[in-house]
């Protein structure tokens, strides 16, 4: 267990990158926080904590989004006894899927999950890296609809509230460790 708060870390060990992957845009580099054994436990135990509380019941699956969200969603799936399913982007996945598209600033983009990845009925905690716009956590969520699943919550390590992602989410659970 770190002595430093979780908000502490990711204030220290999320680095931004200006102009990254494209000028205009500040990327949130993850990697120095994932590369200190101390926060990255602090930080799993911490979207656990929060998936449980957002979920306020059983999860049976945690959904990790690709890539940065597949690393934090399988420990914390480990960690509540639940399965990881990985939703991916186009093309990737191997057995028959669902697919969501969804509009990006410029252009689009498409997720896509296996259509038995979760049964009708099945919770499902979704667990992200950053929550920007909101269009990846929306796009996620109709994925879990699409299998007659429930979206139980939706836990990410940082939520960028100028983009106002949580008005294209309302009403779903929808929870950050921290907010910039
Ligand atoms: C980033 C981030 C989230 C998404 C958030 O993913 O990891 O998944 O953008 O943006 P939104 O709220 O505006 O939809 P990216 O597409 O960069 O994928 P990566 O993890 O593969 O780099």
């Amino acid at each position: 267990m770190s002595d430093r708060s979780v908000e502490t870390l990711l204030h220290e060990l999320v680095r931004d990158i200006p102009d990254w992957p494209e000028p205009g845009v500040t990327f949130r580099d993850i990697t120095p926080l994932l590369a200190d054994a101390e926060a990255l436990q602090a930080v799993v135990d911490a979207l656990t904590e929060l998936g449980r509380s957002l979920a306020g019941g059983p999860i049976d699956r945690v959904l990790g989004i690709e890539a940065r969200g597949f690393i934090l969603a399988a420990p914390v799936a480990l960690a509540l006894g639940a399965g990881f399913v990985p939703v991916r982007k186009a093309g990737k996945l191997p057995g028959p899927t669902y697919a969501v598209s969804y509009a990006l600033e410029y252009g689009e983009a498409t997720l896509e999950m296996h259509r038995d990845a979760l049964a009708p009925g099945d919770r499902a905690l979704v667990i992200d890296d950053v929550l920007a716009t909101g269009g990846t956590v929306a796009a996620t969520a109709r994925l879990v609809g699409e299998c007659g699943a429930t979206h139980v919550g939706t836990a990410v390590l940082l939520e960028l509230e100028a983009l106002h992602g949580r008005d294209r989410l309302a009403g779903m659970p929808v929870g950050a460790l921290r907010r910039l």
